[in-house]
């Protein structure tokens, strides 16, 4: 038996790094999707094969000896086998077509089709299972996780976060994710910003409630189709990532340039490399290529509405 899942990459709209520290944040599934594959084995190992290299350990072999980016698919792989002795060995594959390491939770994603894929293998799991599944599995390499990202690639569509209330996207505006081609590094993006709060905590607790404040003027906005005050407001936002400093200069460069054709623009996800995101009306969506630099990558978000879908085949 095959068992096959695929989840949605992300991007976050509002909110960003303030998460982490309990605010709101507004994120939306878009339509780049990675697909994770298992399927038992008789070789006694686990086995993942992906883009970054293949893994082959035995199958009693714990997640802690496996390098880094293996670590949550040997986590949920243990976890199911732990519970099912009979096992003799598991093969998991991964093929995505999202952007590693630029913001739009390709870990996050590849948690949660894991977590999906795998544990259909053994039983039958509600999506809220698979979610704190995959949430724990992402905790392997990134402990500070606000879950955040793995709660829009399980249910889809455009959320408010904590409360996972969808939001309906009514607006007819371009959501442009131009790529820095930077990589980044969300852990260690997450730590600067303990730093920032550790060093100034009265500053940072004044900007967690002007996140949440935002959040929920920008929610009034979305009610009411109010495009124009959702522009501005991702500006404003981008004022409070810049000054917990997890931006620079090409971001900056990139979002000035975006920002005049645009009503809108901010990074999205943890920075310091990574995506931006700008809100754009059709009539200028031509004018994009003239205003980044050659080596950017950008393209059109759609919003995934299915979140994460599984299946089994018998072979
Ligand atoms: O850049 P990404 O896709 O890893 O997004 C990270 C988002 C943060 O808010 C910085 C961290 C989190 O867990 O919410």
């Amino acid at each position: 038996m095959k068992s096959i899942a695929s989840a949605p990459a992300k991007i976050i709209l509002f909110g960003e790094h303030f998460v982490v520290h309990g605010t709101k944040a507004i994120l939306a599934a878009i339509d780049k999707r990675v697909t994770v594959t298992s399927t038992f084995t008789n070789d006694n190992t686990i086995k993942v094969n992906s883009q970054l290299g293949t893994l082959e350990i035995p199958i009693s072999s714990s997640y802690e000896e496996a390098k880094s980016e293996f670590r949550p698919f040997i986590f949920l792989a243990n976890k199911m086998i732990n519970s099912n002795q009979n096992v003799s060995g598991l093969e998991i594959t991964i093929d995505s077509d999202i952007p590693i390491g630029v913001g739009l939770g390709s870990s996050s994603a590849c948690c949660i089709a894991a977590a999906a894929s795998i544990s259909e293998l053994f039983k039958k799991l509600s999506s809220e299972k698979i979610l704190n599944l995959a949430i724990e599995a992402e905790k392997t390499i990134f402990p500070d996780t606000s879950g955040a990202d793995c709660t829009v690639c399980t249910y889809g569509g455009m959320i408010e976060y904590p409360s996972i209330e969808k939001i309906s996207n009514t607006f007819d505006l371009n959501l442009l994710i131009a790529n820095s081609m930077i990589p980044h590094n969300t852990k260690n993006s997450v730590e600067k910003v303990n730093k920032f709060k550790e060093n100034d905590e009265d500053r940072f607790s004044q900007l967690c409630n002007l996140e949440n404040r935002l959040i929920d003027e920008v929610i009034i906005a979305m009610k009411n189709n109010d495009t124009t005050t959702l522009g501005s407001k991702m500006s404003e936002n981008q004022k409070y990532l810049e000054e917990i400093q997890v931006s620079n200069n090409t971001l900056r460069n990139m979002i000035n340039s975006l920002n005049e054709i645009s009503l809108g623009s901010k990074i999205t996800g943890a920075g310091d490399g990574g995506c931006v995101i700008a809100l754009v009306e059709d009539e200028n969506m031509d004018k994009v290529p003239a205003l980044l630099p050659k080596d950017k990558e950008y393209f059109s978000a759609k919003i995934d509405t299915k979140g994460v879908v599984w299946s089994t085949i018998e072979e």
